[in-house]
């Protein structure tokens, strides 16, 4: 790809500025892609309906044409240019988290482009509740296919800046509206299969889901053996929930445990490893800090580990920080799977390739 100028324009989140809109409404219509912020990550918008825009969203990221695009709508009435039949389970999840960070998967309308659905007989709608995304969707006339607005295999941005690093030079044009609320994304919820089962857990809790469906089954188990997680490939529905997927630039151990033997057996690794004269991060929480205070490893905390929204809004900023601190290898704690604990854990799982220390 030839590098082009990519400008980037700070817009208020609350109240998004009308001729900042038009002007990457403008560039949207045109066939061209623009970075978004939603209350979960930042996205990579294209007019959904205009399969050359949709061409540079995988060119720009380096993406698979195997792997599914979520739609952004802002309006309900949205719905039916994507699918065909409304499931009334739907309607009632809309009713309840839309606008949010809950993406369902339904039955698309076979006026939706291939490269949207990655050639399968659904689809993947949202509405985000971020005022600009909002804004952006309305002003730009078309519902906007957006996957997260990092390279393919990198961890998300929450930040215009993340964007830049990943993404500066290859895309015209970012919107910054500043640090995402969320931090993970959304809930991935499959309204297709016979009972609706999470495909990947994000910023609408499991719990949540259930006072409006009950019957909501959490993501497909992963199984823990010898102090390793295996993804069980025969349930992997949902095409880009590879391991790999959020994977960080450096490799990360993730401890789990009791909280005294997940610091024990961290303290002790990070040890051997300052020893040895590696660059070790440790990615933990506020009430960690004191163990690794003087271990030598580069401290980032992500939080209190019984708030999940204050450690989900922290998590993918805290991992490009170690990687920008140079570090050769993150040794991360796990959290509980409460709220959005079960995201959380979920994305750790991930960038560190499936393995888990006890
Ligand atoms: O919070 C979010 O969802 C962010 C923001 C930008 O909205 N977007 C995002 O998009 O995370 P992306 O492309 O990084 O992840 C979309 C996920 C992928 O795992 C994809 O495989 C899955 O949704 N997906 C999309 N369409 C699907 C479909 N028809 N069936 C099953 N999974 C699908
Ligand atoms: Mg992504």
């Amino acid at each position: 790809m030839k590098p082009i100028h990519t400008e980037v324009i700070k817009v208020n989140p609350m109240y998004p500025e009308p001729t900042k809109i038009e002007h990457a409404a403008k560039l949207l219509r045109s066939g061209e892609v623009v970075v978004f912020p939603t209350e979960t990550v930042y996205g990579l918008g294209a007019d959904a309906f205009q399969p050359v825009a949709l061409e540079r969203i995988f060119s720009v990221k380096g993406r698979p044409y195997s792997d599914p695009l979520i739609v952004h709508i802002a309006d309900e009435h949205e719905l039916e240019q994507l699918t065909t039949t409304i499931p009334s389970k739907a309607k009632q999840l809309a009713e309840a988290f839309w606008p949010g960070p809950l993406t369902i998967i339904v039955p698309c309308n076979p006026r939706v482009p291939h490269l949207v659905t990655a050639g399968l007989d659904t689809v993947a709608i949202r509405m985000p509740r971020h005022p600009v995304a909002l804004a952006l969707i309305r002003a730009a006339g078309s519902p906007l296919a957006a996957p997260s607005a990092n390279r393919f295999m990198h961890v998300s941005p929450t930040t215009a800046q993340h964007v830049l690093a990943d993404l500066g030079g290859r895309v015209p044009l970012i919107l910054d509206a500043g640090p995402c609320e969320v931090g993970v994304e959304s809930t991935v919820l499959d309204l297709c299969s016979a009972i609706p089962t999470i495909l990947r857990p994000g910023g609408v809790s499991l719990e949540a889901l259930h006072t409006v469906l009950p019957e909501v089954q959490p993501p497909p188990q992963r199984h823990l053996e010898n102090k390793e997680a295996h993804l069980d490939t025969t349930a992997q529905a949902s095409p880009g929930q590879m391991l790999t997927h959020y994977a960080p630039t450096i490799p990360l151990l993730l401890f789990d445990g009791s909280i005294e033997t997940m610091r024990d057996t961290m303290l002790t690794e990070v040890k051997r490893r300052v020893r040895q004269g590696e660059r070790v991060g440790v990615l933990v929480a506020d009430e960690d800090i004191p163990t690794f205070q003087d271990s030598g490893a580069v401290i980032r905390s992500l939080g209190k580990a019984d708030i999940p929204e204050q450690v989900a809004a922290a998590l993918f900023a805290g991992l490009r920080a170690l990687e920008a601190a140079e570090v050769q290898i993150i040794l991360c704690r796990n959290f509980d799977e409460h709220g959005l604990g079960l995201a959380i854990r979920d994305r750790l799982l991930k960038a560190a390739g499936g393995k888990v220390f006890r």
